[in-house]
Formats: C-alpha cells, structure tokens, sequence
C-alpha cells in the first residue's frame, strides 16, 4: 500500500522557513501542517502567523493551515481568512495538552465537550466551504473522550482525524496507547492518520504492520531529530546518504541564515538554535555532549565553530 506521510506541527519550529529547507534537503514528506493560529480573544492574525502562511512564503510545498480555538466565530474568521490567502482546508487542533489552553476548554481539553465541537462544525460547515481535518488526542483525562466524540465528528464530511495516540494529561510522557487508537479505527467513519512516536524506520515499520488499514502517518519530533527519517521511510532503507553530514550542513546553514535575518541579535537566534539542537542532537553518536557543546557556544562565531567541529566530528565516525 502506498503510504502518505505528513509533517506534524510544531510550533516554534515547524514554520516555513523551516519547511522549505525540510523539502529541499531531505524530502519524503507529502503534505505540512503548519503550526496552529490562535487568535487569544482578538479578530485579528498575528504577523508570524501571517508570514508563515503567506503563498509566497510556500510555494513548492502543499501546506494545510492548522486553528486552535472553541468558538465559532474565531473559526469562521480563520476559515475566511485561509481561503483569502487560497488554502482550501483549515486543520483544527484538538491536541494541545499544556493547561493553559485545556483549562480554557480548547485544545485536547475539548475533547470531552462534544456540544462545543458541534457548534463549531456546524457553523464551519453552514457558512463556508472549506474543507475540515482534525488532530487531536485520544482525550484529556482518558482514551474513551474521543469514543462519546465520534458520534458527533461522524455528523460532518470531515476529510481525516488524525489521531497523536496518547491523551493530554501525559503530554509528552509515557508510552503511546496503541490499543486505544486500534478502538478508534472501528469507532468512526472518518479516515484517521496515525500520529505518535515514529521516530525510525523500524517504529515506522512496527506501526505500519500494527494498522494495516491506515496510510497515512504523521511525523513531528523525529523529523527534526532525524530529517533523513522521512526519506528512508518511503525508500525502505536504514542506509543515510554518503554526504549525510554534508546535507544535514547545508541545511543547517540555510536555516541559520534565515533565523539570523528575521531575529535581531545573538541571544535570539541562539535561543532559536538551541531549541533545534535539543532534537538534531539525538541522531548524534553523542547526544548529550552534542547538545552540551552548542550551549556552551557563547556567541554566534563560537557556535559555528561548535557546529563544524560537531559535524567534522562526526564525519570521521
Ligand atoms: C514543541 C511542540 C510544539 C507543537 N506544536 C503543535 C502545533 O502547533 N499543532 C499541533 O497540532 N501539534 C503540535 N505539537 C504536537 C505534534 O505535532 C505531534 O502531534 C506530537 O509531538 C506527537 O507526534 P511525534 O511523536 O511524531 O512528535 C507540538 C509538539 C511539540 C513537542
């Protein structure tokens, strides 16, 4: 079965800038969610949003804005103004699972108000003609929110839910719940992609072989960790190109450039760096010293001396 594969969002770094880079040196990634708008009480689109999503800012990729929100006029406003910019489907975030956001009822803290969700579906699909998609968790505080959910989802043509298989409360620990999701896939009509925790060929492969019914997966974490993971995955292979550290250099320096241009000053853009090598640093032969070793770099011309020693380093290897 041919598999599709998507880059699951993560704000702070999934933004185009990085995509584009993503797409250019790596490949194997179908389609990009771009990290969620949220609009905090106000009818208005914050400029990053706007320049993430901007057609001229995403010209080679297919990119699907994503909104997180539990009022209806908030998502009607995001609907409009995606379609302005001539994006045909809004993704709705259902997933978030920091308290901030679920104790205001949005976010994976919305699973469990399936009143909510209908009033927002419904006016989504009575006043417009966009195309819906979902992400979300299995729920907030149990895997059986999203069970007492579908009824409702079922109601609408959505195009997929795609489903990150843990519930809010355990945000990023502890294991997936892959019998949970099995339950979701003979609970809904909809199309559900899988999300959570691929982060090799051999989990992608595990999982692949666990759902045979999904073809679709999404990618978020282990992408950054290992922008070579997407690729091998659609070529079956486990072997990294020749001039991986090569590739990974250049990538690296594009995206470098383009953070130091938008942020002003070294603080920034090394606050900015860091966080990616909190990801890039686990497909190292030494994680923690590779990470060490960029946070240690006080300024920008001794972190690009931290990067090529690292990558010289391990080229040798
Ligand atoms: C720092 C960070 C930011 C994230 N931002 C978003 C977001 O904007 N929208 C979203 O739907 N999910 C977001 N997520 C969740 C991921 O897209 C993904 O669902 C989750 O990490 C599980 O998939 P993974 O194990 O492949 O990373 C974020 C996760 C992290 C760690």
């Amino acid at each position: 079965m041919a598999i599709t594969l998507l880059s699951s969002p993560l704000q702070g770094f999934t933004d185009f800038r990085f995509r584009n880079a993503f797409h250019h040196y790596f490949g194997g990634i179908d389609t990009f969610y771009a990290p969620y708008i949220r609009l905090n009480g106000k009818l208005k689109i914050k400029n990053s949003y706007q320049l993430d999503l901007q057609p001229e800012n995403n010209t080679t990729l297919e990119v699907i804005p994503q909104v997180m929100t539990n009022d209806p006029d908030e998502f009607l406003f995001v609907v409009k103004y995606v379609q302005s910019l001539g994006y045909k489907e809004l993704n709705w975030n259902l997933g978030c699972p920091y308290p901030m956001v679920t104790k205001s009822g949005m976010g994976s803290g919305m699973i469990c108000n399936p009143t909510k969700i209908d009033d927002v579906l419904k006016k989504a699909h009575n006043e417009s003609d966009i195309t819906v998609s979902m992400k979300m968790r299995m729920g907030y505080e149990h895997a059986g929110e999203i069970l007492d959910t579908f009824p409702t989802l079922d109601k609408y043509p959505l195009k997929n839910v795609a489903i990150h298989a843990r519930i809010g409360k355990q945000l990023y620990k502890g294991p997936v719940d892959l019998e949970s999701f099995e339950r979701c896939i003979t609970s809904t009509k909809h199309k559900l992609y899988y999300n959570g925790d691929i982060t090799s060929v051999a989990s992608f492969k595990k999982m692949e072989a666990r759902f045979p019914s999904i073809d679709h997966f999404m990618i978020g974490r282990g992408l950054i960790a290992d922008p070579f993971l997407p690729s091998m995955i659609k070529n079956n292979t486990t072997e990294y190109p020749k001039n991986r550290w090569e590739i990974f250099s250049e990538f690296h320096d594009t995206i470098y450039q383009q953070y130091d241009e938008y942020l002003s000053g070294p603080t920034p853009i090394k606050m900015k760096m860091l966080g990616f090598w909190e990801f890039f640093s686990q497909s190292f032969s030494n994680p923690q010293k590779t990470y060490k070793a960029i946070k240690k770099a006080g300024n920008p011309v001794k972190y690009k001396q931290a990067v090529a020693a690292i990558l010289n380093n391990e080229s040798k290897l």
